[in-house]
């Protein structure tokens, strides 16, 4: 979900829908503001997506006033609805709600002993309704004291009716931020939301509370005593929030990945040779590590995977690629001399957090891919690499992934050197051809067209597979991932020499089958198994390079890639398959960018 809120001059009611426009990627199945009004809390909120709150109020109202809350939604209790939609009141209390409350029933239970009643399903009506029942008059004790009950992770905004010049903001785990400008200042889960009206933020840490108002800024700690904070500016251009010309932001960032690559890793090479001495990672650091450890959701986690092969291939260290979730209960066998790498876009995936923490207290060294900066995991791990991919909007990611495989390449690199798997020589040709990728991707940028066609022969499917070999059934996940993301049609990657013990057996007439060829040694191995599903009626499309002769009986169609060394094919090879994934969307009529049912940073378990 996503927080705004504001204290100023200004028509509070449109910074508020502004700032919840740049946040709609962390939810939007409802929406909802609260704004003082002549001095009384109104409130306008509404299922769907921004717009449909717009038209709303332009049938039954717009709030007018200078102080207000906003959310966009990701429903966690309770589906998408009106009376689900955020903010909550609670009598004198309105809030709106970013994260989840795991002891909500109890509290609703207790609430509910003391006569109190409710008319949504949600865990934030419940926070709503507490503070209020415990309100004082004092909101800062009121606030610290309630917060003391609440378990799970969360970030509020809250406005109480009789203090209606403050807005009021806590976090607990979730991100908050809180933006500083002249006469004015505000509260966000995220920059975007308002950077376009200042840069400097303070970062709100747990159980901090603040508050807003004509004076300005003032921030407390859990007991209410007042803190100095560091206050931060936002590197972000304003630019680059916007889709800048494009259909839509997916289609943008993916123009954007070889400039996000080279702002990634240019920084990072040194004399020819990776250095990321000041990510804390030198040689003697890295010769530690017996076992390698990966831990991501998503995309990220397809990230690690690439990453997985490539540095068992270069380094020999071993390295288990896992899920977040699934890592964190399952008692992991990490610790002391062990390096547990977490891979995240937003840095704040609950998941992907809780697994830092518990690698940590099992002793191991942690390392930290993130991309935005600050954020909860990039601040907790041991070691850190910041992706330089600037602010992805698009839920479905892209860029974001791009460089999270370029960095897990030039961490192979320097792993592989320090511990003397290959000489400097071989590590200087590598680097110098990761540095080409760039260059490498921008011709396959300006060669587009055949993705589109692919794309159009794709809509009326059902259900296909993508299938490939080592580094190509890494990318085979990530191309599935995307596809279904965003165009809606069931897909599912599977290890091309898999397929016949089991998943075979869908191959029907007409059946689409994606396969992804580009590693020389495994592309005879790939092609027999492109032609077992052909023999079983499936419609082939092969991703191998341009050079490469393929059967036209085995082969329906084929998306050529330049000549590019193995090893660093994923960044190569991954375009084309983004691109199927955006064009099928776009053909197919969805909305590309912010798919059902998704939400970009997800700081829920
Ligand atoms: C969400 C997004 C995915 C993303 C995953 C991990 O599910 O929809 O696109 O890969 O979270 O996010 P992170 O911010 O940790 O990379």
């Amino acid at each position: 979900c996503g927080i705004v809120g504001y204290v100023g001059k200004r028509d509070c009611t449109e910074v508020l829908l502004n700032g919840l426009g740049k946040l709609e990627y962390r939810g939007y199945d409802s929406a909802g503001i609260a704004v003082f009004q002549d001095g009384k809390i109104t409130v306008a909120k509404s299922k769907g997506r921004l717009k449909d709150l717009e038209e709303k109020m332009e049938r039954e109202g717009r709030p007018f006033g200078h102080v207000g809350i906003g959310h966009t939604r990701w429903a966690t209790h309770g589906e998408p609805s009106d009376v689900n939609a955020h903010p909550h009141s609670g009598g004198r209390v309105t809030i709106v709600h970013n994260g989840i409350i795991e002891n909500y029933k109890e509290l609703k239970d207790f609430l509910a002993g003391k006569g109190v009643t409710f008319t949504s399903d949600t865990d934030t009506e419940v926070v709503a309704k507490l503070l209020d029942y415990r309100y004082n008059g004092s909101p800062i004790q009121t606030i610290s004291e309630t917060v003391r009950d609440l378990e799970g992770s969360y970030s509020l905004g809250i406005i109480f009716a009789d203090h209606p010049e403050q807005v009021y903001a806590v976090r607990c785990e979730s991100p908050l931020i809180v933006g500083v400008g002249k006469g004015e200042s505000f509260i966000a889960s995220d920059v975007p939301a308002i950077i376009e009206y200042t840069r400097d933020y303070y970062l709100l840490e747990h159980e901090e509370i603040a508050v807003l108002d004509d004076n300005g800024v003032q921030i407390f700690d859990a007991f209410g005593q007042p803190v100095k904070k560091e206050l931060k500016t936002a590197d972000w251009d304003v630019e680059a929030i916007g889709k800048g010309g494009y259909a839509h932001f997916m289609l943008k960032e993916i123009h954007e990945q070889p400039n996000a690559i080279r702002n990634t890793i240019l920084p990072r090479i040194q004399d020819g040779l990776p250095n990321l001495e000041e990510c804390g990672i030198t040689p003697e650091v890295l010769r530690e590590f017996r076992h390698i450890q990966v831990v991501a959701c998503g995309t990220a986690m397809h990230a690690g995977t690439v990453g997985k092969y490539v540095i068992e291939k270069l380094a020999r260290v071993p390295v288990t690629v896992d899920i977040a979730s699934e890592f964190r209960y399952r008692e992991p066998l990490v610790g002391e001399g062990d390096l547990v790498i977490i891979i995240s876009q937003s840095g704040e995936t609950a998941d992907s957090l809780a697994a830092l923490r518990l690698a940590k207290s099992l002793g191991a060294k942690t390392l930290a891919i993130v991309n935005a900066m600050g954020s909860s995991i990039a601040r907790e791990a041991d070691m850190l690499i910041y992706t330089h991919a600037g602010p992805e909007i698009a839920v479905a990611s892209t860029k974001a992934y791009m460089v999270q495989i370029a960095v897990m390449y030039l961490f192979a690199f320097e792993l592989a050197l320090a511990v003397g798997n290959i000489d400097e020589t071989e590590c200087r040709r590598l680097v110098k051809l990761l540095q080409e990728t760039p260059e490498v991707i921008t011709g396959i940028l300006e060669h587009k067209e055949q993705t589109q066609y692919i794309a159009s022969s794709l809509i009326t499917a059902d259900s296909l597979l993508y299938i490939g070999r080592g580094l190509d059934y890494a990318l085979s996940m990530e191309g599935s991932l995307k596809l279904k993301e965003i165009s809606y049609i069931h897909s599912e990657s599977y290890a091309a020499g898999e397929l016949k013990h089991g998943t075979i057996s869908l191959i029907t007439e007409n059946m689409p089958v994606i396969a992804v060829a580009t590693q020389k040694a495994l592309r005879e191995k790939t092609i027999s198994n492109i032609k077992e599903v052909k023999a079983r009626g499936a419609r082939v499309i092969l991703v191998c390079r341009e050079s490469d002769n393929v059967d036209p009986d085995a082969v329906d169609l084929k998306f050529g890639l330049p000549e590019f060394d193995d090893l660093l094919m994923p960044m190569i090879a991954v375009v084309p398959l983004q691109l199927i994934a955006y064009y099928t969307s776009v053909l197919k009529g969805n909305d590309v960018d912010k798919p059902r049912n998704l939400a970009k940073s997800v700081t829920v378990e």
